[in-house]
């Protein structure tokens, strides 16, 4: 596994006004932006090119991850290491590149986007809206192990979501009730009656590039938008096997896509913040206190 695919391109509208002129994809979690993340997540499982696809007001996702000179110079001037060291320097070998999402019709688009940077190799794509923590940070290289032993088009990560939120996912039909599962469906947005399972679709998947093929003859759904899970939903109907990899109990996934679930993840990775964690869950404590 080498290459990963990040779409950015998204309005981020359920955030706005936050997201008006900043990328919600830049927005902070802890001391750093969700795709710091995302990219230190990929490289530990192997990655070594990254593409993002991205769109209009998105420019400041490409600065972030270009070297900057000037800034490094300056804090070396000054003798700041603590800061030099914060930057992180050794992310820069991963090879970054950029492409933009011409029209935003869908995340099905936004991957179809990447289909003349992909050969015949398979790849990742890693929505850059959403952090996967906790546990090994194995999740992806689970899931490669799961693609190169089952000769399949695509694998898909899964995390189990309480009943009345399945509406807002793409949902699995599993097979079996193994923690690593053939599809015998997936269904977008199903309403809590129809849903198949409670496992929704958790922001990585591996796909063989045979899914550009099944992207093209994907109809557009509401709001004109290219799914790709009906596009996964089409790969399975022709007969190509797809699987399914649950997250651990230790992994979580935190959906940067809205403000409840950001908020959770920016309390979470604060408080866990080695230097500043224990002062702010004294604060927070305190607060509650004073409110109770
Ligand atoms: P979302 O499904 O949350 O869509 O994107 P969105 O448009 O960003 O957000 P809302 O619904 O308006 O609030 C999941 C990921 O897919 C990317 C987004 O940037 C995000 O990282 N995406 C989505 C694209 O790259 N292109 C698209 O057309 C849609």
């Amino acid at each position: 596994m080498s290459i990963a695919v990040v779409p950015v391109a998204g309005l981020g509208t359920r955030l706005l006004p936050l997201t008006k002129s900043k990328p919600k994809e830049m927005l902070a979690v802890g001391r750093k932006p969700v795709v710091h993340y995302i990219v230190e997540e990929l490289i530990e499982n192997g990655v070594d090119q990254i593409l993002f696809i991205t769109g209009a007001g998105k420019t400041s996702i490409e600065n972030y991850f270009d070297l900057n000179e000037s800034l490094v110079n300056m804090l070396r001037e000054r003798g700041k290491e603590d800061a030099l060291a914060e930057l992180q320097l050794d992310y820069m070998p991963v090879k970054y590149y950029f492409t933009r999402q011409r029209q935003l019709l869908g995340l099905g688009h936004a991957v179809q986007s990447a289909s003349d940077f992909i050969t015949d190799q398979p790849f990742v794509v890693a929505l850059g809206d959403s952090i996967i923590h906790g546990g090994d940070a194995k999740l992806l290289s689970r899931m490669q192990a799961c693609f190169d032993k089952n000769e399949c088009a695509a694998v898909i990560a899964f995390e189990t979501v309480p009943k009345n939120e399945v509406y807002r996912y793409g949902i699995a039909h599993p097979k079996t009730d193994d923690d690593i599962f053939e599809l015998a469906d997936i269904v977008e947005k199903p309403t809590v009656e129809d849903a198949p399972s409670q496992l929704a679709v958790a922001a990585r998947y591996i796909f063989n590039p045979v899914i550009f093929e099944a992207l093209q003859r994907t109809t557009p759904g509401a709001g004109g938008e290219i799914q790709l899970t009906d596009a996964i939903r089409l790969l399975i109907q022709d007969g190509h096997r797809v699987y399914g990899v649950r997250l651990t109990e230790n992994e979580r996934r935190f959906d940067i896509g809205s403000f409840p679930s950001y908020y959770r993840a920016f309390i979470e990775f604060a408080l866990a913040d080695p230097m500043y964690g224990e002062d702010l869950r004294k604060y927070v404590s305190d607060l509650l206190k004073g409110e109770s």
